[in-house]
């Protein structure tokens, strides 16, 4: 049986107030997702108190940050640590996030440190890779994203990647309603578990959970989760309403 992984990342959405209806919302859906795909969402920092809190009355429910510095602690105006995540009751970050490597100046030596970082402080690194439209365009999406992945990766022991969760999310179809057609989600989630291979053994490579990411939705779920080597969703706009995410979680069981 295949565990997919529906990860929501609600970016800059949601405060602690709008937080606390959504797993009101979520209650009447379901109280237990503790079998079938595993199932969390990656709220702002202020708004993770207000979602571990809710997220208790689900069983097997998950929260998640969006962001972390790599360092345990110090001068870093602004910031949060891995072990704060943690001792919050995160248990996953998403990390090198487009957005972040857009608008923030992250470079994969740094995704490379956080992802480190994470692991150690017993947090599931989501690692986000992918290309844009002009490198789609010209070709370029898997050396693009093998430059990702070696740049965040090459440092670490099999087993460390072992505990990684990887996102392909293509730029081009995050949050513009355009979507990747199935045979292009699989295409380039198994170019990503042959990367992984050469970084760390083919059995650690099929391990791996490689989540798609990009306007999936309700209505496009079951064709990408559909694909052989496609293990769940990074999921954006459609992970905002309670209902609709746990669409895609039924999808996910139905495929399951
Ligand atoms: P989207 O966002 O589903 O709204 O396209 C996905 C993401 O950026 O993780």
């Amino acid at each position: 049986m295949r565990r997919f992984l529906i990860a929501g990342n609600w970016k800059m959405n949601l405060g602690p107030a709008e937080t606390t209806t959504f797993f009101e919302e979520m209650k009447t859906l379901t109280a237990d997702v503790s079998d079938g795909a595993e199932v969390l969402v990656c709220t702002p920092f202020v708004s993770l108190p207000a979602a571990v809190d809710a997220a208790a009355a689900i069983a097997g429910f998950k929260v998640g940050a969006q962001n972390m510095h790599f360092e345990d602690n110090g001068a870093y105006t602004g910031e949060t640590s891995a072990a704060m995540l943690n001792e919050l009751g995160c248990s996953y970050v998403i990390l090198g996030h487009s957005e972040r490597r857009e608008y923030f100046g992250e470079t994969d030596a740094i995704v490379g440190k956080k992802v480190v970082r994470a692991l150690g402080a017993d947090l599931t690194p989501v690692l986000c890779v992918g290309e844009v439209l002009a490198q789609r365009k010209a070709n370029e999406q898997n050396d693009v994203v093998a430059t990702q992945l070696k740049g965040a990766l090459s440092g670490l022991t099999p087993d460390q990647i072992g505990r990684t969760v990887i996102a392909y999310e293509p730029v081009w179809a995050i949050g513009t309603g355009e979507v990747a057609s199935p045979q292009q989600a699989q295409d380039m989630h198994q170019f990503i578990r042959s990367v992984l291979t050469e970084l760390a053994g083919k059995d650690v490579a099929d391990s791996v959970r490689v989540l798609y990411g990009g306007s999936m939705k309700p209505d496009n779920a079951e064709e990408l989760l559909g694909q052989p080597d496609v293990d769940g969703g990074l999921i954006g706009g459609a992970s905002m309403k309670a209902g609709s995410l746990f669409k895609i979680v039924e999808i996910a069981n139905k495929l399951s």
